[in-house]
């Protein structure tokens, strides 16, 4: 074969570069690449506007499905999420081998296994009771299985106690189901409980960290306030700023949307998401706001009676064609799934 002339290697070089996404797209077969010359030949020539459209079609092919994201397409967290769902690239930081864990005489988790990546957005869904927060009480600690391990990084948390476990302890924060704000504290102290606790921070250090706390999740100036003169949403947003206050790094919440309306609901996922990008934290969510909760994550777990039902980027979930996982998505009365 002869060797390309230099203005052959140079127009093939430019092909192969503007359009990571498209091509990437079309190499894992997830479009055409006749859909991706259509989306291609609608553009006015700016990368800008082909990025647009190449959003346009990610929505039509249920890539994405909330319209705010496509604005945020240029936000670096959705190319991180379909690059994650390309590639599949993430290390491990929390491993359930084989976890079972009886409680009132009913088995609660049933040999669960279970990997959570590292530095990803990870939603934990299924039907109540499936034993979705048993499964995030086990990963601080806060249960110890009858049989089996739970593993973060390198250490054994179903095996350790006292200094040891309280050390692992520190690396995580977690939002309740019930969110949980101590009544009797105002925002501020219950934002600066867990660095009064935990750290050995001087008062004008933990109020400078509460006081951006609150920035960052828009609750600046309600400081003085009491849970009971805070909205659902609010207070939502003051324990997540209670969770990130000790800046942690894996963040476990536990339906942090539950009884919000959508627009909050939405808010929040948007607190998160950008938490996220700024602190890259592992973030490990529970939540019912299905179909929602796929825009947000990188890799969703499917729990169902104490195991894993699925497991996997968040777009091989949705799309899944197992009869469960299809009927608690829809949200169908007919199916496995016995409801009455
Ligand atoms: N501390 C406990 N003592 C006894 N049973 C419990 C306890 N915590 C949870 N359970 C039971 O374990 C099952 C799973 O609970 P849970 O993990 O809270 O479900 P969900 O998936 O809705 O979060 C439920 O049947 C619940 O009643
Ligand atoms: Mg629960």
């Amino acid at each position: 074969m002869s060797q390309p002339s230099a203005l052959q290697a140079s127009t093939i070089q430019e092909e192969a570069m503007p359009l990571p996404i498209g091509e990437r797209l079309v190499r894992n077969q997830c479009i055409t690449p006749q859909q991706l010359q259509e989306a291609l030949a609608q553009q006015s020539g700016t990368s800008v506007n082909k990025e647009a459209l190449i959003g346009k079609k990610l929505i039509e092919m249920g890539y994405i499905s909330h319209p705010a994201l496509l604005e945020c397409l240029f936000h670096q967290l959705t190319r991180e999420r379909i690059a994650y769902q390309l590639d599949r690239q993430a290390s491990t930081i929390i491993r359930f081998n084989h976890v079972e864990k009886t409680l009132d005489g009913r088995k609660v988790l049933d040999n669960l296994n279970l990997e959570i990546p590292a530095n990803k957005i990870t939603a934990i869904i299924g039907i109540s009771g499936g034993g979705k927060s048993v499964t995030l009480k086990h990963m601080v600690g806060l249960m110890k299985p009858d049989q089996g391990e739970v593993w973060v990084g390198d250490q054994p948390v179903s095996k350790l106690s006292g200094r040891q476990l309280n050390e692992v302890r520190r690396r995580f924060s977690m939002l309740f189901q019930e969110g949980a704000l101590f009544d009797s504290l105002n925002v501020t102290d219950n934002v600066a409980f867990p660095l009064r606790e935990k750290t050995r921070l001087s008062e004008q250090e933990i109020l400078q960290r509460v006081e951006t706390c609150l920035q960052e999740v828009n609750l600046a100036g309600m400081g003085h306030k009491f849970p009971d003169e805070l909205s659902g949403g609010m207070k939502k947003r003051a324990a997540l700023a209670r969770a990130l206050v000790t800046q942690p790094e894996i963040i476990l919440l536990d339906e942090p949307t539950a009884g919000l309306d959508p627009i909050i609901e939405n808010a929040i996922h948007y607190l998160i998401c950008d938490t996220y990008m700024r602190t890259r934290y592992t973030i490990v969510c529970i939540s019912h706001a299905v179909p929602a909760i796929f825009d947000w994550c990188h890799h969703v777990v499917v729990l169902h009676r104490g195991r894993v039902l699925a497991s996997g980027p968040s777009l091989d979930i949705r799309h899944s064609t197992d009869p469960t996982i299809k009927q608690f998505i829809s949200g169908a009365l007919d199916g496995p799934i016995q409801v009455i």
